[in-house]
């Protein structure tokens, strides 16, 4: 059973998700060709700490910097670096601020400079797989039909659902209880309640689901190095619909998205 917020903790939530939309959509606006991954890491720090906030990744688990910056095969967790974007290229940005005690956590998959069309296919059934599951992120569901709503759609697709990385529930800790698995079965898992406060995260492959993880113990990569997406958002479970705590209008309001 996990416990409901209270609605006190969820508007602190909310402050924390509405700066991490705001932040990652001013990293958005730094993604072009010839721009070090680096660069990227220095305006979301920046961005962060100007707001009042902090950047929760940065130490947590000993990880080394405010953002991941996973470009191409890399899935999750790519530490910035002198990598320099180019044209063609995909880059998830994930990030998170600690703001008043509780955590905010999304991520958005850029494309840099001109993208092929399946690519973008990818990056859209991407981010409509993590809508398909926020639409079953609902009071008296379960964990379970948010990971089936996932699933099925990349699935449907012809694209692999990676299975050792899974969302989570948020609070003051960035990583709280339920799991919240990319794929599943309908009716099973945590039962979902409202109140409950979740990030919702599929981690989408062009090719087969198989990963590995690079030696530096963090960055995972495809194991056919074939592109993946990740795009992830925070919920709050409500009756009838999920209440979103943060967005991608940021990044996509008066922008022609391609995908
Ligand atoms: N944002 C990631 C997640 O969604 C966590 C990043 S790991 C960190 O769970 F170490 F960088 F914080
Ligand atoms: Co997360």
């Amino acid at each position: 059973m996990v416990a409901p917020k209270t609605e006190e903790a969820i508007e602190l939530l909310r402050i924390n998700g509405e700066l991490t939309s705001k932040a990652l959509a001013e990293v958005g606006k730094a993604v072009a060709p010839g721009v070090t991954t680096k660069k990227l890491n220095e305006v979301a720090e920046t961005f962060i700490r100007d707001h009042g906030a902090v950047p929760n990744f940065l130490g947590y688990d000993g990880y080394p910097a405010a953002i991941c910056a996973s470009v191409n095969d890399v899935v999750v967790h790519g530490f910035p670096s002198d990598y320099v974007l180019k044209d063609g290229d995909i880059v998830s940005i994930d990030l998170g601020t600690k703001y008043k005690g509780y955590n905010g956590d999304s991520a958005y998959t850029f494309p840099v400079g001109e993208v092929d069309a399946e690519t973008l296919n990818l990056l859209k059934v991407t981010k409509e797989s993590l809508y398909k599951g926020i639409e079953k992120a609902v009071a008296g569901g379960r964990v379970g039909d948010i990971g089936h709503a996932v699933q099925s759609y990349a699935e449907s697709f012809g694209f692999g659902v990676v299975r050792e990385l899974e969302g989570h529930g948020i609070g003051r800790d960035m990583h709280e209880n339920p799991g919240v698995p990319n794929y599943g079965h309908q009716g099973r898992g945590s039962r979902l309640t409202e109140g409950m406060v979740i990030c919702i995260e599929p981690m989408i492959t062009a090719g087969d689901r198989h990963v590995y993880l690079a030696k530096n113990g963090w960055a995972v990569h495809t194991a056919d190095h074939k592109n993946a997406a990740h795009f992830e958002l925070t919920v709050v479970v409500r009756k009838g619909k999920a209440e979103q705590l943060s967005t991608f209008e940021f990044i996509e309001k008066g922008k022609k998205v391609k995908f």
